[in-house]
């Protein structure tokens, strides 16, 4: 396993079930961790855990290309370079589609599609210039299997695989690896305001979650995962 002493991460929806956990693994390996979300609260809270300076934190709205913007910005003032940049940020709408609001299919889109769009595009001209770096992203399983009511979220999903998919193409000529994590149901607050009959009790735990993400931090560098899946015993759709 390839250490994570002093390298440089962008952990992406921080304040997430996930996110929060993951911040815990990266610095408690000695990453020099870069931690966004919106609830700027949350991101402090997170920061004084994981023993990280205020600078080292940005509340910020990844849909909003501004946000985008601002976060380079602050991560450049404090590190010089990205070696791993892991988007955990997202949203679930699970509705029929009758039922499914317009507004709620665009907003899914531009949280689950357009804002990893933005950050893996603000980011990924300091890789190429480095050749090397890790990009990780979580589109889940319903970024690859179908299910009822998840209209918007499977297309903002399958979305984001195939965009990540195609950005590998363009950087094969260089060591920017590329991972698309496919998680099943995670115990997470991205269920609270899912009106669905889920038994959280059976999902992956979020701590579990975030050590798959550890793990793929950790690879060498050497080859590449381009794709992992995690899924509770219970539910296994792929
Ligand atoms: N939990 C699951 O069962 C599961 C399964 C498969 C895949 N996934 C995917 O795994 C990722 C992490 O999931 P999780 O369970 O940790 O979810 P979560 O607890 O709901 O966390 C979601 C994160 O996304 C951030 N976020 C949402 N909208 C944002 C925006 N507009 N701009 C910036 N950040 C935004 C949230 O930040 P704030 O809270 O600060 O707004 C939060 O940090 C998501 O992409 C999700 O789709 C989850």
């Amino acid at each position: 396993m390839e250490s994570l002493k002093d390298k440089y991460i962008l952990l992406a929806g921080a304040t997430g079930g996930i996110g929060r956990e993951l911040a815990r693994l990266l610095t408690g390996s000695g990453a020099r961790l870069f931690i966004t979300g919106r609830k700027e609260e949350l991101l402090r809270e997170i920061a004084t855990e994981c023993r990280l300076s205020e600078d080292c934190l940005l509340a910020a709205d990844l849909t909003d290309i501004n946000g985008v913007k601002a976060l380079k910005q602050a991560y450049e003032k404090v590190y010089p370079t990205v070696d791993i940049l892991i988007n955990l940020s997202g949203i679930g709408i699970i509705q029929s589609t009758e039922n499914l609001e317009e507004a709620d299919f665009m907003r899914t889109l531009q949280v689950n599609l357009y804002a990893p769009y933005m950050l893996t595009r603000a980011f990924l001209p300091v890789m190429k210039e480095a050749k090397k770096g890790l990009i990780i992203h979580v589109p889940g399983v319903l970024g690859k299997v179908p299910m009822a009511g998840a209209a918007a979220y499977s297309a903002s999903k399958y979305g984001l695989v195939g965009m990540m998919q195609s950005i590998r193409e363009e950087v094969k000529r260089t060591e920017i690896r590329i991972t698309n994590l496919f998680l099943g149901g995670v115990d997470s607050p991205f269920w609270d305001k899912i009106d669905l009959r889920v038994q959280r009790e059976k999902m992956i735990r979020a701590d579990e979650a975030a050590r798959s993400i550890w793990f793929l931090c950790q690879q060498p560098s050497s080859g590449v995962i381009s794709e992992m899946v995690l899924q509770p015993f219970n539910h296994q759709a792929i």
